[in-house]
């Protein structure tokens, strides 16, 4: 008997394509097989791929935003309280190079340009100072946001009519108001190369009312004044928060300020809690402040107040 031999194996191959019985089925199931591989090898569900990993984190990000505690970081570390007796010296010589500012003042060329005593204020007058000078007796009083000072020199009266003559009240202000504020509020005052004075006439209002062993300044952003109180080491007993009244500029200035009252006891608030100006952007700061610090807040007439002390016993 002869022995076939077997065909190389790629011919057997071939053989067994050939002996399989190719019918309408057989084409059918083949090609449903060959689809069904394009399938899983992705070619017919190549869009989803097109989606890129950086798209998604985007998409991610806008619906998850950053906490709210992220804006909450101001994170310069004070150093510890200058005694009290010591924040005047400490503010002559850090701003005004040892120098009085009141020496000499006004200068001869400022003279004509001046009113004797010009005075305009928001709720100045209001009770809360009085509440709470004679609460807190404080020893540094700082404002941030002074104006021409009627709170100021508001203050200043109140401390020494309550027997504190040693209180020191720092005011801190840019003196350049705001856009529009002169033409509304200030026309009979001159403007000078497009300074409107404010400072010199700030400081001949607190001049005329001889409160000049009792009020300093700082003349720069409350910014940074405040980082620069921190950085020294001057701490407030009490402090007013009242300069710009939109949601950054109050968040700011409260963050800042609150790092610098001195604890226990000093307190902390601010003017326009209830007006609608600049979308509610106080209350919305002070409100989001209080919450985040776990503080409660009181309004005293047009006044919102926080006395930390009163909210950690
Ligand atoms: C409403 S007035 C202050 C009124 C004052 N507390 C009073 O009752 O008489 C606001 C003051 O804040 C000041 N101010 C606003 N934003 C400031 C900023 N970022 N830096 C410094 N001063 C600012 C303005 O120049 C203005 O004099």
């Amino acid at each position: 008997m002869i022995k076939q031999e077997a065909p190389p194996l790629h011919h057997r191959k071939r053989q067994l394509v050939a002996n399989i019985p190719v019918n309408k089925y057989t084409k059918s199931i083949a090609s449903f097989i060959i689809l069904l591989s394009f399938y899983f090898l992705g070619y017919f569900t190549a869009p989803v791929v097109v989606v890129q990993p950086q798209q998604i984190n985007t998409i991610q990000q806008s619906t998850n935003p950053p906490a709210v505690v992220d804006h909450n970081r101001f994170s310069t570390q004070c150093v510890n309280p200058v005694a009290p007796q010591l924040v005047r010296k400490t503010i002559l010589d850090r701003v005004f190079n040892g120098t009085s500012p009141w020496l000499n003042f006004p200068p001869a060329h400022v003279i004509p340009l001046l009113r004797p005593r010009r005075i305009k204020g928001w709720g100045s007058n209001g009770a809360v100072f009085e509440t709470l000078i004679r609460e807190v007796r404080p020893k540094t009083i700082i404002e941030v946001g002074t104006f021409l000072g009627a709170s100021a020199l508001h203050m200043s009266e109140l401390t020494h009519q309550l027997g504190l003559n040693e209180t020191q009240i720092l005011c801190i202000d840019d003196f350049r108001g705001w856009p529009g504020f002169k033409d509304k509020f200030l026309k009979d005052l001159a403007m000078v190369n497009g300074d409107v004075l404010l400072l010199q006439q700030f400081m001949q209002n607190v001049v005329h009312e001889k409160a000049t062993e009792s009020i300093l300044f700082m003349p720069f952003s409350t910014s940074s004044a405040l980082e620069k109180l921190c950085e020294w080491g001057v701490f407030g007993d009490l402090i007013e928060v009242d300069a710009g009244h939109d949601f950054h500029s109050a968040w700011s200035d409260i963050n800042k300020a609150y790092k610098i009252l001195r604890p226990p006891g000093g307190v902390i608030f601010g003017h326009d809690y209830f007006t609608s100006a600049d979308n509610k952007g106080v209350r919305r700061a002070v409100n989001l402040f209080a919450k985040l610090n776990n503080l409660r807040v009181q309004t005293h007439g047009q006044h919102w107040v926080i006395h930390p002390a009163a909210d950690t016993t």
